[in-house]
This record gives C-alpha cells, structure tokens and sequence, in this order.
C-alpha cells in the first residue's frame, strides 16, 4: 500500500480540482521539513514490519510537495532532527492511536503528535495556515494543542448501487452519479474514490458510510458476498485515518441469509448477526460498524415483531461488540402515513415520543443519530430537543450537507452558520451545555459520540455539482473538528486553500456566501414553517404541495392566520418536549424567536412579530429583499470574470442565473399566496402578484 497514495486531486480536464491543489502545498513544499519518528515505537517483538498507513500517506504528500516546490524532505526516521541546516518544519510522530497534535514554534516550526493519525491532521493544520505559518509573528490559532472536539466525524453516502427509479443512483444526491458504485457493483477505477478520501482526510472527516440508509436488496448483500467491494473502499480511506461504515438493513437475515424472521429476540437471529459481523471484521480489520434506518419510511424494524427500538439496537450491538464495532441507529422515526385531517399526531413529537423512554437501555456501543431538528432538514427548525433528552445514551447530532432543502446545490447556500447555531445550541439555557458538548460526551451524564451529515459528492466534475457547495462539505469537517470555529473563518479558510491568495476573490466570494444560507431562507418558506415545496423531487415553491398529504408537514393557512399550534396549553404539547428555559420561550408567542413563530404558534396574518412588522408584511418584505440580495450576489460574482478558473465561473454563473430565476418563483408564489389568503396588502404599495 505504502507508496501509491494519491496525493493530488484529479484536474484531467473534467474533473476540477477542489480544494487542496498543489499551489496550497507551496508553504510547506518550498521548505526543509523532516519527520521524526516511526510510529512504531512499541517494543520491537510487537512491532509491526510495515509502515502505518497514514504515516505513509504523510511522508508521500512531503515527498510530492517537496519535489514540485523545491524544499526537501531531509530526514525520516528516528530521532534525526538535529541536521545543518536545520529544517524548517518537523513533524514528530508518537506510536499512539490518537488524533491529537501539538504545534511549537522554535527555530522550526514543530508538530508534535500522538500518532500517524494526529500527525496528519498536524500537516494539514501548518497547510491551512499557508505561508503565515512560517513567515512573522506565530499566527492566531497556530501553536498549541490541538485534539479534535468531536470523536466521531462521519459522512453519511446516501449512494444506491443502482440507479432508482424514482431517487436515481444517489438519493437526494445533486452531483450526479456515486463515485463508488456504478451499474450495481463497485466502480473498477477508485481514483475519485481516493481523491475523495484525501479530501475528507484534510478536514478531519474520520468515517465513511458507503451505501444509502434505504437499503434495498442489492446493497444489504455488501454484507455477505459484497464483501470484497466493500474492504477495497476500506482500503481507499485507511491511509487517510478514515474508518469504513455499511448502512444494513434490519431485514437483512432475511433478505441476504434466508431465514424466516429478523426478530431482534430470535437466537438463529442473533446468531446470523454474530457471524455476519465476524466475517466482516475478518476481511476488514479496522471496519467502523452498521448505520440503521429502521422502522422509518418504510424501512424494515424491530417494530414488525412487537420489539422497541433498544431491542433491535442492542441486537447488532452485541454483534459487532467482539470487534470494538460501533452502531449508529437512527432516531428518524415517524409515522409517514398519517392522515392530514387527524390534528392529534404530531411529526415533530416522533422522536422524543419514540426515544426517550428507551434511554438507559442502549448498549455503550449504540449511538442513536438524531437530526438536528424535528422534522427533517428544513432551512430553519428548532434544535431536536431529543439531543438534550437521553443522559443515559450516546448521541450524535446528524446534519445535511447535501443540500435537499437548501436549493439542491443549484442556489448558493454555505450552513456554515446554520450548523454553528445548532452545535452552539444551549438546550438548558445559558451558562450550560450546547448540542456539541452533548454530542461529544460533555453533556448530563453523556458519553462521548460524534457528529454526522449526509455527504453532497457526485461524480459531477465540480464535486458538487456547484462549485461553491464544496464549503459545505469543507466546513462540515471542520465544524466537525471544532465546533467553536467561526463558520466566516472556516469559509475564508476554504476560499484560500481553492481559490489562492487573491484579496478580492476571496471578498467577492464571502459577499456571495456569507449570507447566503438567510438569503435562501428569505426567498423560501418564512418563520420556521417548512416545506412548502414540491413534492417528490422538493425543488421549487408549492405552498400547499403538502398540505394535503400523508407526511405530517402541514401548515394550516387559512383566510385569518397560518402556523401550527404546538404548544402544551392548545396545542400538540410539543413545546413540553424542550427542557427549561426553551420550554417556556417557546411556549409564548411573546417569547418565541420570530424566525420559529410559525413553527411553534398559529397567529394571524397581522400579528406583529418582534421585530415590529406583522407576519404577512414580513413575508412580501423578505421574499422582496431575497431576490435582490441574489440579484446583488450575481452582480459581485460577475466581477470576477478573469479571477478564477473559466469553467468554474461558467458553472458558477450558470447555477446563480437558475438560482435568481427560481427565487423570483418562490416570491411571487409566496406572496401571491399571502396576499390572497389575507388580503393584506403591501404597506408600502409594491406591486405584488394577486
Ligand atoms: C428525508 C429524505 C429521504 C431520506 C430521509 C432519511 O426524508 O427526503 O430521501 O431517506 O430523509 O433521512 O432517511
């Protein structure tokens, strides 16, 4: 393995580099750095022979850096650092597991790790700084210790292995094809793959999930005679410290190993996991574990043979146990076949409904996933309020970078923000714990978990179908390291590591994005409503598209007010699923943030909001507002014609001129509808479209 990893990102013509090109490596490259150390330290009757895998990939980026740059390379091994001249940089690796390192700055510029993992985050660390690393006055941020915040940092694929019918080959994917799989096997050619993984491996991502939660028959057999598919994807992310996951399907005894039941509490059951899970392990050493969506839109569960959520957790759990194997169980939970007219059912209680009684009773090797709000990735929802209610269990927080509600990577949206006000969320009020520390182990009586999104990569030449939705998936790694991180630094950090060094594209860039995520939520469904869009391929305004449906989405306009009541004293109660102080700041329309309001309450079209104007005022003033800040974002962009690679600004170009087009739609069918169900005019005489 040792020697052949990929150390640039492909440009070939089709494929657009991404960020981390070989000009980020100049800093570094054009400089004498020296590696101390093997990561081998152990005694010598248990070392190993071969060279660890990351360390590896470490000395191979040096070596690719150091030739293209002209710096050198100048000693590996241990204990050599003592060379005339002395290096500029040395990278000291310990022969520990951890991803923790420590960066002095002396006559070089040391980092210092706990292991081949920590030393590549360290490498990756000086890179970020650029030249500022080694030039003047230690930059902010760059000595110290640093240790990753978050565990576990995970991306969800939400590949298929064939092309669905109806959610073609990636659900909810906007970047074209997987670049794993094609035509119901694995691709032969895995060099997108590995850039990839080189990728993820720079911002901190340490564990993959390889095939879609909806698991149908032709991905649950990677798990029995797909095996080998899936230990060459391990292969491709081991050198970059990231851990392989398989979604499975709870049916899977049945649909891949013949046997008549999945009964969680079935011995021939449990017997067929245990030995599904010792195969795996036996190709895959190093294998992270399962991802389940169970009981959840269809998806096969415990819930079939009378059993709970616990029961079906703790089944595979104990499977995967021998082999420090973790699962990661969805909390997605919900009835997706209620009746509209029946006010009593409440998605957004699910979860909590379904969960909370269950605390305690999950094994420690159980991580329940929970989305970050209660319903389903809308542009704004509040913080799930089961991330504060199960002390007894491990949770994660799961986030999504593939932007299916956000403008499908058509319209430029960075959740840079919108993921730092969820992690920074403070269930308990403040001063207390935020979502992060929960995920990461600090809350009441939590232990340590992780964070996870669903990944926005296709084999689209710009990764992600737009260009610019690369920072979403750079910043969710970052954010995934460090919670605390400000979303603006992280994107300028992206900015430079993409696009160079040059001042005015990277204000042009921040002018673009760093209020891009409220611009959308401007144009799109108003206080915290949701939905609103189309059904099916949810591109696109249609305000009642669900109205009338099985999904439990609903908003309620009618002619006096909209909104939906959720409130303990009229309402659906779930307010009182939120620990004190939230559950009273919600409970009031009074208290309640405006951006919530419709989340929360049923008001009138000319109830005021905080901020002074009414809610119908606030619907024309924003959706007005929305389209011309995109106006005003197409503007800056155009300025930088010449400035940035040509097929970027085409694609840029072309996806901002479709995102001006549809958010011109989602205004006048927003405040046509407004305007009808109300009849409230424009307080300041703009025409509207009655
Ligand atoms: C959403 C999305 C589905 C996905 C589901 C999930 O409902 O539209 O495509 O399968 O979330 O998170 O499991």
């Amino acid at each position: 393995m040792t020697g052949d990893v990929t150390t640039t990102t492909p440009d070939e013509g089709w494929v657009h580099p991404a960020w981390l090109p070989a000009e980020a490596w100049r800093p570094v490259g054009s400089r004498r750095v020296a590696v101390v150390g093997d990561g081998r330290d152990a005694p010598a009757d248990t070392r190993s022979t071969q060279e660890h895998p990351v360390l590896a990939t470490v000395r191979a980026e040096l070596r690719a850096a150091t030739q293209r740059w002209g710096g050198a390379l100048v000693a590996t091994g241990r204990g050599a650092a003592d060379l005339d001249p002395g290096p500029d940089l040395v990278l000291v690796v310990g022969d520990g597991a951890g991803e923790a390192f420590t960066v002095d700055h002396g006559p070089a510029l040391t980092v210092t790790a706990d292991g081949p993992l920590g030393l590549l985050h360290g490498l990756h660390h000086v890179v970020r700084h650029g030249e500022a690393a080694f030039v003047g006055a230690p930059a902010a941020g760059l000595t110290g210790r640093h240790a990753p915040v978050q565990p576990v940092r995970m991306l969800d694929h939400w590949d298929n292995l064939e092309v669905h019918p109806v959610m073609g080959q990636v659900e909810r994917g906007y970047a074209g094809g997987s670049i794993f799989w094609d035509d119901g096997r694995l691709r032969d050619d895995l060099a997108r793959a590995a850039s990839y993984a080189r990728l993820l491996g720079s911002t901190g991502i340490n564990a993959v999930a390889v095939n879609n939660v909806n698991v149908h028959r032709v991905e649950a057999r990677l798990l029995t005679d797909g095996l080998d598919q899936v230990a060459r994807l391990a292969e491709v992310f081991r050198p970059w410290g990231i851990r392989t996951y398989l979604s499975v399907s709870f049916a899977a005894p049945v649909v891949v190993g013949g046997l008549t039941t999945s009964d969680p509490l079935d011995e021939d059951v449990r017997r067929w996991w245990a030995e599904a899970a010792d195969r795996v392990w036996a190709r895959i050493p190093d294998f992270g574990g399962f991802v389940v969506k169970a009981d959840s839109e269809g998806q096969p569960g415990p819930f079939a043979y009378g059993r709970d959520h616990a029961d079906g957790a703790n089944l595979l759990a104990r499977a995967v146990a021998p082999h420090g194997g973790t699962v990661f169980w969805r909390a997605f939970v919900y009835d997706h076949q209620q009746d509209w007219r029946d006010r009593t059912t409440d998605r957004a209680r699910a979860a909590h409904d379904h969960f909370t009684p269950l605390d305690g009773r999950f094994d420690d090797n159980v991580v329940v996933q929970v989305k970050q709000g209660p319903i389903d990735f809308q542009v704004r929802e509040p913080v799930s309020p089961l991330l504060a209610a199960m002390p007894a269990t491990r949770v994660a927080v799961e986030l999504q970078v593939t932007q299916e509600y956000t403008g499908q990577q058509r319209h430029v949206c960075y959740l840079g923000p919108a993921w730092s006000q969820v992690l920074s969320f403070q269930p308990w009020g403040s001063p207390g714990p935020t979502v992060a520390d929960v995920a990461a182990g600090h809350g009441p009586g939590a232990r340590a978990a992780g964070v996870v999104a669903v990944s926005n990569v296709g084999d689209d030449p710009f990764w992600t179908g737009h260009p610019l939705a690369q920072a979403n998936l750079y910043a969710f790694g970052r954010l995934a390291w460090d919670p605390a991180l400000d979303p603006t630094d992280v994107l300028d950090e992206w900015i430079r590591l993409t696009f160079g060094d040059d001042p005015a594209v990277a204000s042009t860039v921040h002018e673009v994005m760093d209020e891009s995520w409220t611009t959308y939520e401007d144009y799109t469904a108003p206080l915290g409503i949701g939905f609103m869009v189309r059904p099916g391929g949810h591109y696109g305004p249609d305000v009642d598209g669900y109205e009338y449906t099985p999904w439990g989405t609903y908003h309620f306009a009618d002619r006096d007010g909209i909104g939906v009541d959720r409130t303990r004293a009229t309402g659906t109660g779930f307010t009182g699923q939120y620990p004190s102080p939230w559950r009273d700041v919600y409970e009031s329309p009074e208290t309640c943030p405006d951006e919530l309001l419709l989340f929360f309450h049923h008001v009138p079209y000319t109830h005021r909001l905080r901020s002074g104007v009414t809610v119908v005022q606030h619907v024309y003033d924003t959706h007005l507002r929305g389209v011309e800040r995109v106006e005003e974002m197409a503007q800056a962009w155009a300025e930088l014609a010449g400035r940035v690679d040509p097929r970027v600004d085409a694609r840029v170009r072309e996806r901002l001129a479709e995102q001006r087009r549809s958010a011109v739609e989602w205004r006048d069918q927003l405040t046509t509808y407004f305007l009808r169900k109300s009849g409230v005019p424009d307080e300041h005489g703009r025409p509207l479209y009655p």
